[in-house]
């Protein structure tokens, strides 16, 4: 059959792609009509569950190259001498909209690295920001409830939003960077990217390190103003798919300097703050930056669905001489995702080339069988139990990372707190950081959103928040919502 044959889903030629068979020139429609009936019955299956957050995003891939020598720290092969480079796959995201969603918000972005190593895929998925509005898993449902649509009015709604912060102290250092300069970059290019949060390294000796991950942007910071945004979110809701898509597409190749803070694993207990604490960065002046490599992206997907929409990231795809640490969000979130996959994708999608981990030739090695969309041969006639007589592969015995010790009685615990490891401290700090103009702004944006929430008790909580992150800002403020709330 020539190429240009329009065929069925089964390969038969299609005779007729433009009318209905019918009973009769007016008739009603016939079942057995294929092309027809087949055509409404896809079209109504291709859409799959959007991700319940991050739905909307951009992917490209590219490669990251070793600069820097971290073999003290970390015997991960991809990260084992310079020059050495490995394929990614990266997406980017905004976090609260749905897959419709506008570029151009004021929201946190997504920064997932799918590196595809030579011991397997390592997935590290973090945001623009270096902290997060919450400290334990359990309350990311209710956080997210109520950033996103509200159930009745079907919109966010700012009352929903500061409630929330109104009972979570903890998320006044991430409320501040929300709200200034940085809550809205220019572009995916135009912003960094953290893991966010700590991680741990093992080298070859088995000696541990915490690291937290930093990638810099080449291209310099940019980001937008309310306004600004609001204007360009109305022309092209797609702006930072457009930026992305563009850039690659001219040869103009965006590209991000990796570096890590690094802690040994002993100096953990006695850090002037909880070092497995999401709401809290560690100073640079107590673990510099140190550089370890540079990531660029140089080609778009072939297509947005096969490889953006089905891509799947997951924070417990560890590869060895690196894992997880403490973090109880981070512990969470080591379940959270592949159970996110599993729902929206199924149990093969690692089966899907944008996710294949690409160690093995032809994909995982397991006892791991069957299942929806079970696309390959999945072993041929291999036994599929283990231990097996019959040279099946088989456990390393080598642990990836080092044990962590641990001690204490179970229980519903609160985050550990240090002396001076409070829930404003490092708010305050980010404050100071920026200059007056940024403060200004930072004022205005907050007061422009908590001045629209109805309840006074949920505002004078948010505004105690600033307050005890530094006077100065709690003042102004204040002053700002009255002023607004009196007009
Ligand atoms: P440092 O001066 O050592 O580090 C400040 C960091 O803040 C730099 O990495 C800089 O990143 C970034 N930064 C600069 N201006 C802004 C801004 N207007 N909004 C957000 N980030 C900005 O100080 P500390 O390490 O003591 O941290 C002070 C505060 O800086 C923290 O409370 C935290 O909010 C923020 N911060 C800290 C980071 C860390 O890992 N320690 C990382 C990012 C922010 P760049 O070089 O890209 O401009
Ligand atoms: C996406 C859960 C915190 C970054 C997702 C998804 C879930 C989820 C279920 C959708 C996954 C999918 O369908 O593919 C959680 C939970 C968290 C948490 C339970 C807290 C306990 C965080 C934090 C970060 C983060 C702290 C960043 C540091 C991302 C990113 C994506 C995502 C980047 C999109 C990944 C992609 O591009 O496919 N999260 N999340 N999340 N999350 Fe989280």
């Amino acid at each position: 059959m020539s190429q240009r044959v329009l065929t069925t889903e089964s390969g038969a030629p299609v005779a007729d792609n433009q009318n209905s068979a019918s009973a009769g020139v007016g008739g009603p429609l016939l079942i057995q009509d294929q092309q027809l009936i087949e055509k409404l019955a896809r079209f109504n299956r291709e859409r799959i569950p959007e991700r319940v957050v991050h739905a909307r995003g951009s992917g490209a891939y590219g490669r990251f190259e070793v600069t820097d020598d971290v073999t003290a720290y970390t015997s991960a092969h991809f990260l084992g001498e310079r020059g050495r480079r490995t394929e990614v796959f990266v997406r980017f995201s905004t976090v609260a909209d749905s897959l419709g969603g506008a570029d151009a918000v004021r929201d946190p972005r997504g920064f997932a690295v799918k590196f595809y190593t030579e011991e397997g895929n390592y997935d590290l998925v973090g945001n623009n920001t270096p902290v997060f509005f919450i400290k334990d898993p359990i309350k990311f449902p209710d956080f997210i409830h109520s950033q996103k649509r509200d159930p009745f009015t079907g919109r966010q709604e700012p009352d929903n939003v500061w409630d929330f912060w109104a009972h979570s102290p903890e998320a006044t250092h991430q409320v501040t960077w929300l709200m200034g300069d940085r809550g809205i970059p220019a572009s995916y290019r135009h912003m960094n990217g953290y893991g966010s949060h700590t991680y741990q390294w093992t080298n070859a000796k088995g000696e541990a390190f915490f690291v937290k991950y930093h990638f810099k942007t080449d291209q310099g910071i940019r980001c937008l103003t309310s306004e600004q945004a609001a204007e360009i979110a109305g022309k092209d809701p797609a702006s930072h798919q457009t930026d992305l898509l563009q850039a690659i597409e001219r040869g103009v190749h965006p590209s991000w300097t990796l570096y890590v803070q690094i802690m040994p694993a002993a100096e953990a207990a006695d850090y002037r703050f909880n070092p497995f604490d999401l709401t809290k960065v560690w100073p640079h002046s107590d673990y510099p930056l140190k550089r370890v490599g540079r990531l660029v992206l140089d080609r778009n997907p072939d297509n947005v669905f096969a490889e953006v929409e089905q891509a799947a990231f997951s924070p417990n795809n560890f590869v060895p001489g690196i894992g997880p640490s403490p973090d109880k969000m981070l512990q969470g979130r080591l379940f959270a995702y592949a159970d996110a996959h599993r729902y929206r994708l199924g149990v093969n999608h690692t089966l899907l080339p944008v996710n294949a981990p690409r160690a093995v030739p032809g994909g995982a090695r397991n006892y791991g069988r069957d299942g929806f969309m079970a696309l390959n041969a999945q072993g041929r006639h291999a036994k599929n139990y283990e231990p097996n007589s019959y040279d099946g592969p088989v456990e390393t015995g080598r642990p990836l990372s080092a044990p962590l010790p641990v001690s204490g009685w179970t229980g519903t615990h609160p985050a550990a707190q240090h002396t001076k490891d409070d829930d404003f401290v490092q708010a305050g700090a980010l404050y100071r950081l920026m200059g007056e103009d940024e403060r200004a702004r930072l004022v205005a944006n907050i007061a422009g959103s908590l001045a629209q929430v109805s309840r006074n008790d949920v505002i004078e909580k948010n505004l105690a928040h600033f307050h005890a992150a530094d006077p100065e800002y709690g003042r102004r403020v204040e002053e700002a919502v009255r002023a607004l709330r009196d007009e």
